[in-house]
């Protein structure tokens, strides 16, 4: 199955300017079929990310190319030994792969399987995790046996739609609720002095998120994966911001964060909330969001857009979503297969040609 197909590594970091002029035009094509009307990230960005040394995640790249043209990309990642939440999560490769659109359906996208096996046998990983929001995706992983475990969509927000009032009332409100509760906000990095502090209370909220039914391990955020999360996104022109709401006796109970990409000004990403269990019910969340929303909108006038990832089944961040009118963008799934089914799947598709 895999002999007709030359999969063939790439070393980022010492590539060439041939791999990169088809790299480039390769992504181009992927980007006008799956979001033509969102801006392309510029060239410079894309390469100096993948050429950089990432301390806690390892990257596999390989392409299948013919006379200049990539026929077919392939990536991969998995944590390092060096990464703090790699004792729960090293079991678990994530993979991503797609066929140029005017080459499917030839067996190229099947083609990667074996060399799958071979990565996932190397690196003693038992689960295969893949996302897509492409109808021939979902056929593609289903066909595989892989099954789908975490619904998600990216939902977007149009800033001129947003009732700006409506937002002031959320902070009042969430002010009278709690008149002891102090609201924080951070453009670009929080002090380094509040580093272990915040990534421990994040960690914990993120935990909390509903995963649905997919393989996964415990994130695990601490002052060291905070400095490289700030290097590399302000080496790539990104700027973020925080909020954090802190109780009387001095707990942090709530964050927020948005990102700003300088080569993307008119859609603004809005990253993580989370609320503290204990401080649940008291229009923290709201209230963070809103006035979250309101300093944006203020700092960044050409911003048209929030966008942001939610699991279909988060309630509660959903609902607070959908009253500020941000509505669903992109739909997609997580799948999941094990190393064992692959391996008997491969073995039938190959009995069978
Ligand atoms: C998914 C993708 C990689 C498949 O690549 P491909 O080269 O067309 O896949 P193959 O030719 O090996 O297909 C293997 C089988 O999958 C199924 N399949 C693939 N695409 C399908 C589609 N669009 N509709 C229905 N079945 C499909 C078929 O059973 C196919 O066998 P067949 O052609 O003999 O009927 C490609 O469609 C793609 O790039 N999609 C967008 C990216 C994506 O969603 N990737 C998700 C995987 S991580």
């Amino acid at each position: 199955m895999a002999a007709r197909w030359e999969h063939v590594e790439v070393d980022a970091k010492n590539a060439g300017p041939d791999f990169w002029a088809r790299y480039h035009a390769y992504r181009r094509q992927r980007h006008a079929e799956t979001r033509p009307e969102d801006p392309l990230t510029p060239d410079e960005i894309v390469e100096k990310e993948m050429k950089r040394d990432d301390p806690f995640d390892s990257h596999l790249r390989y392409e299948i190319s013919r006379d200049g043209v990539i026929l077919s990309w392939f990536s991969a990642g998995a944590p390092k030994p060096s990464s703090p939440g790699y004792e729960t999560n090293k079991h678990i490769l994530w993979a991503d792969w797609s066929v140029h659109r005017d080459h499917r359906r030839r067996g190229i996208g099947s083609s990667w399987v074996p060399l799958v096996l071979e990565i996932m046998e190397r690196h003693s990983q038992t689960t295969l995790s893949m996302g897509t929001e492409e109808a021939s995706g979902h056929a593609f992983l289903k066909w595989l046996g892989a099954e789908s475990k975490f619904k998600g969509a990216e939902n977007r927000l149009r800033l001129a739609d947003v009732d700006w009032k409506f937002m002031r009332r959320w902070v009042e409100e969430g002010q009278r609720r709690s008149p002891e509760t102090r609201l924080d906000a951070y453009d670009g990095r929080i002090p380094e002095s509040m580093w272990e502090e915040y990534s421990r209370e994040l960690s914990t909220m993120l935990n909390s998120m509903p995963w649905e039914d997919l393989e996964h391990g415990e994130i695990v955020i601490n002052a060291d994966v905070m400095a490289d999360w700030y290097q590399r996104n302000e080496q790539a022109g990104r700027r973020s911001h925080a909020m954090v709401t802190r109780e009387p006796d001095g707990i942090i109970s709530g964050i927020t964060d948005m990102m700003y990409a300088t080569y993307n000004p008119t859609i603004v990403h809005q990253g993580f909330t989370g609320v503290r269990a204990s401080a649940r019910g008291r229009g923290l969340g709201k209230r963070l969001k809103a006035s979250m929303a309101l300093h944006i909108h203020e700092l960044y006038p050409q911003a048209q857009w929030f966008s942001t990832d939610n699991a279909g089944s988060n309630a509660p961040m959903l609902a607070i979503n959908t009253k500020m009118g941000f509505k669903q963008f992109r739909v997609g799934s997580e799948y999941q297969i094990t190393r064992d089914r692959l391996a008997a799947r491969l073995k039938e598709l190959a009995g069978a040609s």
